[in-house]
C-alpha cells in the first residue's frame, strides 16, 4: 500500500493537466501482449491516437508491470491509471459481486449465449453498478472458456480431492473448487507461474491463451479441456477522468473502443485455439479431451454451485442469464 501511495503521489504530481495539449491514458493490465486482451489494448492505443490526431497518448502497461490485480483497481479509483480491463471475476472485492455470476460453471453453453447477455440489458445494468465506485464501464472483451490443469490427471471429480488450486478473487470460483473437493487459493495472476513451479499450488484454471503466454504448460503435466467456465473482461475507466474529457475527444475514444472491442471479440477464439495447438505441440503438458461421461460427472459435481452462491450474486440475475441463454433451469 505504501508503494501504491508513492506511485499515486508521483502520478498526481507529474500528470499532464487537462488543459495541456496531450492527454495521457495509462492502460494497465496483467496479461502478456500476445493475448486477446493484450492485442486489443494495443489496438485501442493505435486507434485512439489516430482518431484524436495524437491529442491522446495511450500508454499500455502489460504483464502487471505497474500493478497486480487488486492494486490496479485501487490505482484506477485513485486516478493513478485511467484504464483497465480486469476479468469479470475480479470485481467482488470492489463490492460488485454480480459479475461473479459469469464465473458460474457451465452457465454459458457457448460464446453466442454469453454475448447475448453481456451485450444486452444485463451487461448495461452491471456497468451501472460501477458508477458509484468512481468507475465507468466502456466495453466487454472476450477471452474464452477455461481449461483445468495440474500435475496429475483431472478426469473425474475425485481427481481434485485435496489439490491446491489457484483461483482469481471470486467467491464463485472458490465455491467451484470446493465443490470438486479441491483447496482454492486466491493469488494474483503475476504470481501463478512461480507458484506452480515451486509447488505452492498444484494447479489452476485459465483459457489456453493465458496458460500458454505465462508458460504454465512448462510447469503443469496435465490439463483437461473442460471449458467449464468463462473468462472475459470489463474495460473500465476512471469516471472523473472520462467525464472531464473534452466531448470531441471522448467521442473519438468511444469510436476507438467500439473498433477495438470488435477486434478483441473477433480474435479471442482463434488466439485460444492457436495457444492450445502450440501447447499440444510442445509436448510438455498432456491434454485430455473429456468423454461425455466425464463431462456429465463434472457438471453434476459443479451444478450445486449455482444455488449455493445465488444469494451472493443475485437470484434474479442468475435467472435472467438462464432466460437469455435459453437454459432450462
Ligand atoms: C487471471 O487472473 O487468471 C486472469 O484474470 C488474468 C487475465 O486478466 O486474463
Amino acid at each position: 500500500m505504501k508503494r501504491l501511495a508513492v506511485a499515486v503521489l508521483a502520478a498526481t504530481l507529474f500528470a499532464v493537466p487537462a488543459f495541456a495539449q496531450e492527454i495521457v491514458i495509462k492502460f494497465s493490465h496483467v496479461v502478456a501482449p500476445a493475448t486477446p486482451k493484450g492485442k486489443a489494448a494495443d489496438r485501442f492505443k493505435e486507434l485512439a491516437e489516430k482518431y484524436t490526431d495524437g491529442k491522446v497518448k495511450v500508454e499500455v502497461y502489460p504483464n502487471s508491470q505497474l500493478y497486480k490485480d487488486k492494486e490496479e483497481l485501487e490505482a484506477l479509483q485513485l486516478g493513478a491509471v485511467q484504464m483497465l480491463a480486469p476479468s469479470l471475476a475480479k470485481f467482488g472485492p470492489l463490492g460488485v459481486r454480480e459479475y461473479e455470476a459469469f464465473d458460474l460453471p457451465y452457465i454459458f453453453p457457448d460464446k453466442a449465449a454469453l454475448r447475448k447477455v453481456l451485450d444486452g440489458d444485463v451487461g448495461k445494468q452491471l456497468f451501472a453498478k460501477l458508477e458509484d465506485k468512481g468507475i465507468r464501464g466502456l466495453a466487454y472483451w472476450d477471452n474464452g472458456f477455461k481449461i483445468m490443469s495440474a500435475n496429475s490427471p483431472l478426469l473425474v471429480p475425485d481427481d481434485f480431492l485435496g489439490l491446491k488450486l489457484r483461483i482469481q478473487s471470486s467467491k464463485v470460483l472458490e465455491a467451484q473448487m470446493k465443490a470438486l473437493g479441491a483447496v482454492p487459493q486466491v493469488m494474483a495472476f503475476s504470481e501463478v507461474y512461480q507458484a506452480l513451479q515451486t509447488g505452492v499450488v498444484d494447479g489452476t484454471e485459465n483459457p489456453p491463451s493465458n496458460m500458454f503466454t505465462q508458460k504454465m504448460h512448462e510447469v503443469q503435466k496435465h490439463a483437461t479441456i473442460s471449458n467449464h467456465g468463462y473468462l472475459g473482461y470489463a474495460v473500465i475507466v476512471n469516471k472523473k477522468f472520462w467525464d472531464e474529457l473534452p466531448e470531441e475527444i471522448r467521442a473519438a475514444l468511444d469510436k476507438a473502443m467500439v473498433e477495438a472491442t470488435a477486434y478483441a471479440n473477433e480474435i479471442a477464439q482463434a488466439e485460444n485455439d492457436k495457444a492450445l495447438a502450440a501447447m499440444k505441440a510442445s509436448g510438455k503438458t498432456e491434454f485430455h479431451e473429456q468423454t461425455a461421461e466425464e463431462r456429465a460427472a463434472w457438471m453434476e459435481a459443479l451444478r450445486p454451485v449455482h444455488d449455493e452462491v445465488a444469494e451472493r450474486v443475485g437470484k434474479d440475475l442468475i435467472q435472467s442469464i438462464y432466460q437469455a441463454t435459453g437454459a432450462a433451469n
